[in-house]
This record gives structure tokens, sequence and C-alpha cells, in this order.
């Protein structure tokens, strides 16, 4: 059922220029489907990590997931393509490491808009259109499952999962699913450089501090998330909506006590 499932369907990934929103598309050109990929990264970015000789099946929207008409623009492409809508992944975020007292307003409003309002816009959007029996996918986080010293971001992982579960109650009729995925630790341009208000040396104090607290102990490749996002976009998933997959090598489910475990020589690091 699953092999003759992805041929002749468009999906949607916002964000989907780089990291695991690349990788992403790849698995879904792969698999012979059409794909729109919607990122406002400059084209002749160095940072595009997509499969381009797949033209005939990849549009690009230059645009903000945050931006009504983007979402106009990518309901033409899917009217273009001419298949049915199967998916639609929102992966699109950005990230700021700080904290409640140090977030300006005007520095909220600009994360919320973008991960949390993208995904409500996107789904709105495209409910009408997707066939009855598509799969939305919401890239939260690990910071959406626990408490997390950035505030907006953290905001915006939470209110993610709350969004998927009122999408997946209204949505269940037409049995098109809404589940979240929640990343931990993945080596992509968001964490392994500057961003955020990190410099260099405290992107890498982060991500040794977020690897330290892995019982799997590393980063994972963005194609190990995409591999998540592409089960929940298929039928292998069909009886899962409104659910959380965690994909973080431990870090929710036993990263405190692994730490713990390491540090009174109990545990062994994973080699
Ligand atoms: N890397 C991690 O460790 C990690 C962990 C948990 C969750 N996440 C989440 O995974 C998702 C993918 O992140 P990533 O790690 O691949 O990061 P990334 O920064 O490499 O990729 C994010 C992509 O989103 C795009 N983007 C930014 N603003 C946009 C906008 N307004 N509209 C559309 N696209 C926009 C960027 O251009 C980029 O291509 C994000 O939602 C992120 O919050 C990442």
């Amino acid at each position: 059922m699953t092999e003759n499932y992805w041929g002749n369907k468009t999906f949607v990934v916002t964000g989907g220029a780089r990291g695991q929103g690349a990788a992403e598309v790849n698995r879904l050109l792969a698999l012979g489907s059409n794909v729109i990929v919607i990122d406002p990264l400059a084209p002749d970015s160095p940072d595009w990590a997509v499969d381009r000789t797949k033209g005939d099946r990849l549009r690009m929207v230059s645009g903000s997931v945050a931006d009504e008409k983007t979402w106009s623009e990518t309901l033409n492409g899917v009217q273009a393509f001419g298949a049915p809508l199967a998916g639609l992944v929102n992966n699109a975020g950005v990230t700021l490491r700080k904290t409640v007292t140090e977030t300006a307003l005007p520095e909220w409003e600009n994360l919320l808009s973008i991960n949390l309002t993208g995904a409500y816009l996107g789904i709105r959007a495209v409910a009408s259109v997707m066939m009855d029996g598509g799969s939305i996918v919401n890239v939260s986080s690990t910071a959406g499952l626990t408490g997390y010293f950035s505030a907006a971001y953290t905001a915006s992982k939470w209110g993610l999962r709350g969004l998927t579960k009122a999408a997946a109650i209204e949505l269940a009729a037409r049995k098109i699913r809404v589940n979240t995925v929640c990343p931990g630790l993945i080596d992509t341009p968001m964490i392994n450089r500057p961003n955020g208000g990190y410099n260099l040396d405290q992107a890498r104090a982060f991500f040794e501090g977020n690897r330290s607290m892995t019982p799997l102990a590393r980063g994972a490749d963005p194609d190990e998330v995409a591999g998540a996002v592409v089960f929940l976009l298929g039928p292998d998933s069909r009886f899962m909506t409104a659910t959380d997959l965690v994909v973080d090598g431990g870090m929710i489910g036993g990263g405190i006590y692994c730490h713990i475990g390491r540090s009174v020589g109990t545990v062994q690091e994973a080699v």
C-alpha cells in the first residue's frame, strides 16, 4: 500500500530550503511526489540543500509563512501541479535564545508570527483543498514538551502542540490527520552556527549541553527526523492523529537520569 502511495500527489513543506525541511523535501521527491517548498532563503544562497534536479516535481514559493499572500501563491502552485494535495509539513521556524525579561515585544511577535501563526495560516489555507485522508505535520520541539529558557521559542512550540490537537479534532471528519514531531538535538544551521543571539562559542556550548543530556549522546542528522515526518505523512500512520512523535535520542524520556547516571559512574556514555 505504501509503495504506490506517493506518486501523483502533492506535498507542501515550509522552511524546506535547508536543514530538516530540505531532508523532508528530498525524501518526498525520491518517493515520486510533487513538492512545494515555501522559504524566504535567497535562491542563490549556498545553504540550499534540496535536490533541485527534480525540477518538474518541485516548486518554490519565496516568501514567509507569516504572510497570507504566500499561502495563496502556494494554493496556485497546488492547482498547477493538478495532483491531490496529500500533506503539509509546517516545518519553518526561527529561534531566539532570550529569556522572558530579555525579549522585546517586536521580537516576541516576530517569532510567534513565524513559528505559530505561520502554521495556523497554513492549516487554514490548505484545509479545504487537501484530499480526504491527507496528513498535516507540525514541527514542534523537545522545547514544546519541557521548560526551556528561550521564552518566545518555547511558547511557540507548546502552542504548536495545542494547535495540532485543535486541528486534528476539526479535520478528523475528513480523515485528515494532524500530528506533531518533536525533534531534540538536530545538526542543522539553526544550532550549529551563530544564530538567535548566540555567537559561535555559545552555539557550540549549547550543542554540547544538549548532547550531554541525550542518552544516544549525539545530534541527529536532519534525515533522521525526515523519516519520522514521512511516516506521519503516509498511510503507515493512518491511525495516528492529535499526537506527538518525539525524535530526540531519548532526551525527554531519559535525559535527566542518564546524565545523573553518567555523573555517578553508573551509566556509560554511548559510543
Ligand atoms: N535543529 C534542532 O535542533 C531543532 C530541534 C527542535 C526543533 N527544531 C525545529 O525544526 C524546524 C526546522 O529547523 P532546522 O533545524 O532545519 O533549522 P534551519 O534554520 O536549518 O531551517 C529552518 C528553515 O526555515 C526557513 N524559514 C525561516 N523563516 C521562515 C519564514 N518566515 N517562512 C518560511 N520559512 C522560513 C529558513 O530559511 C530555513 O530554510 C524548525 O521549526 C525548528 O524550530 C529544530
